[in-house]
């Protein structure tokens, strides 16, 4: 029997390759939007067929039991992304709903990401170019600070945070890492020192997030936590969202507990866009979405905050990887032996 697939977020490079791959029509019936699927708005002009059993959606895409349940055939939900977090895992299992992502597509994208904003921040790259567009340079206001000699305290020390070790060793950084699993391998090759926690936030001028988003994981960084920091210290996340609570962060930044922030990923990420934002006045109950999307204008404004749209993964590279694993994924699954499962 052919799998029908739905595709969510689809560019017109995923429908190019997708079409491509799957184009046997006894095997697959394959269906593209370009839209993303979201609690928040409608889906009734962008929905699956009845009869679909895989849906491939991105981390933009919040796949909820409601919707879920109106899929009656669905058998397979295959991320192109590392998180999983958007996708109720719980509903999934109920239904006996395979979930799959893709584990990795190249460390070195989000790590290089995860530099990218803080130099930004470090060297005030925005300030900068706005200083050359307008005219008018004050030196005294663009004036940044070194990493060579700072310690970076990597708090997740996976794919992501491994290669971020290896890049902070390029700057001469001193390097920290806090993980539940250490690893020694990677230790001593790049020699630096697995420490607590506490020590971690207490030593380092960067602190850099690359832990998963896991029930006990949400808002590891808080006021508690954020108050251990050094008060000219930076945090940068580019991990997930949930890793930080917001409200306490805007408020270190606001009293100087911490020194800045450089944030591709945020708590209600998906509101960061005018219809998203515009949606919320006639949704109801949604009282916690609007003080985020108030929170992401505060953060926005603040001269010390670097802000980007969860774009650490988006390299031509990084997305012909994610294309593949995922199609690998699909093909397996059909083939009954699925792989790189999520549970
Ligand atoms: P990984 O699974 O290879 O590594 C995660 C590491 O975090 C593991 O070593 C784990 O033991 C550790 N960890 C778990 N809980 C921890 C805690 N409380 N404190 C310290 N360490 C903890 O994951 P990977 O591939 O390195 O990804 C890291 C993060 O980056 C994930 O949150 C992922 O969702 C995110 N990511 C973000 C992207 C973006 O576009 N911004 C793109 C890809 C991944």
């Amino acid at each position: 029997m052919a799998q029908t697939i739905y595709f969510y977020n689809a560019t017109d490079e995923d429908e190019e390759f997708f079409s491509h791959e799957l184009s046997d029509q006894e095997k697959w019936h394959v269906h593209f939007s370009e839209k993303c699927l979201k609690e928040i708005c409608d889906p009734a002009d962008s929905t699956p067929p009845q009869d679909t059993t895989i849906l491939c959606v991105n981390h933009t895409s919040n796949v909820t039991k409601e919707f879920i349940d109106t899929l009656p055939q669905l058998k397979m939900i295959a991320t192109r992304s590392t998180g999983f977090n958007h996708i109720d895992l719980d509903a999934a299992k109920e239904k006996g709903i395979i979930v799959t992502n893709v584990p990795t597509y190249g460390e070195n994208t989000v790590a290089e990401f995860a530099f990218s904003i803080l130099l930004a921040l470090s060297r005030k790259i925005k300030p900068c170019i706005e200083s050359v567009d307008t005219g008018q340079v004050d030196y005294g206001q663009l004036r940044g600070f070194d990493l060579a000699g700072k310690t970076i305290g990597v708090i997740g020390t996976g794919r992501i945070g491994a290669h971020v070790i290896k890049i902070a060793k390029g700057f001469e950084m001193d390097v920290l890492g806090y993980d539940p699993y250490p690893n020694e391998e990677l230790r001593q090759k790049y020699e630096f020192e697995y420490v607590d926690l506490d020590t971690l936030l207490g030593k380092s001028d960067v602190v850099t997030l690359h832990a998963p988003s896991t029930e006990e994981n949400t808002h590891l960084i808080n006021k508690k936590t954020l108050a251990k920091m050094k008060n000219t210290a930076v945090l940068v996340n580019t991990a997930r969202g949930d890793l930080v609570e917001t409200t306490d962060l805007i408020d270190a930044l606001k009293d100087g507990v911490i020194a800045g922030a450089a944030l591709d990923v945020m708590e209600g990420e998906n509101l960061l866009n005018f219809d998203e934002e515009a949606n919320l006045i006639h949704s109801q109950a949604k009282t916690h979405e609007l003080q985020l999307a108030i929170e992401h204008e505060i953060l926005e404004k603040m001269p010390n905050v670097v802000l980007t749209p969860h774009n650490a993964f988006n390299t031509e590279g990084a997305l012909a990887r994610i294309r593949q694993t995922s199609l690998e994924n699909i093909r397996a699954f059909a083939d009954g032996n699925p792989k790189n499962i999520v549970s």
